[in-house]
């Protein structure tokens, strides 16, 4: 079942809380689904729907300096592994360079490998930066110049 991407609306991001484990596992990260985001970057905030659901999402924003900055990308657990994630960063990517955007952004933690080796398929540069959350707190922090790679499947 081929899902969709369409820009996301406050009950989908309502409908993917109620599932959030689906997305997420045991990392709880509802208090980062901020309403005010899909409200204010509606053409950068994207779900991917089909008949049974949400397959997965993208949160994201273009900054005024053209930084196309993704806050969440979520694929669900029966929707992985299926270039869904990739499709979603294509769409993204898409929105954002109509805004202005000249490079791609993205964090995770030190521990989110799956994360890592994605966005390093997708062609991210992917650094650890000290204290980027705080003292102590490192994060790795994606970056990749658009377009994205078109020559991967
Ligand atoms: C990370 C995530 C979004 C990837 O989504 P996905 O739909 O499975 O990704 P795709 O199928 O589009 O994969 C694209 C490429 O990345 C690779 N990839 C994806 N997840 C991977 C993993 N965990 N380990 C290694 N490679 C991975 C795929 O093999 C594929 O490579 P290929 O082109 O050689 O086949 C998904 O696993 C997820 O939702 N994880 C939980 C939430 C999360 O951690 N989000 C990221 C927060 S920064």
């Amino acid at each position: 079942m081929r899902s969709q991407i369409t820009p996301a609306g406050t009950t989908d991001l309502h409908q993917v809380l109620a599932d959030h484990h689906r997305y997420w596992g045991e990392r709880d990260l509802r208090s980062l689904h901020l309403l005010a985001l899909v409200q204010e970057f509606g053409e950068t905030c994207l779900v991917a729907r089909a008949e049974d659901g949400i397959h997965g999402y993208i949160i994201g924003f273009v900054t005024p300096a053209g930084t196309g900055y993704v806050h969440l990308i979520a694929t669900r657990d029966d929707a992985r592994g299926t270039g869904l994630g990739r499709r979603l960063y294509r769409a993204f990517a898409d929105a954002a360079h109509r805004q202005g955007a000249l490079r791609l952004k993205a964090i995770t933690s030190l521990g989110n490998t799956g994360s890592i080796a994605f966005h390093r398929r997708l062609g991210f540069d992917a650094e650890i930066v000290d204290d980027y959350n705080g003292p102590g707190k490192a994060m790795v922090v994606f970056q990749c110049v658009l377009p994205l790679d078109a020559a991967q499947p």
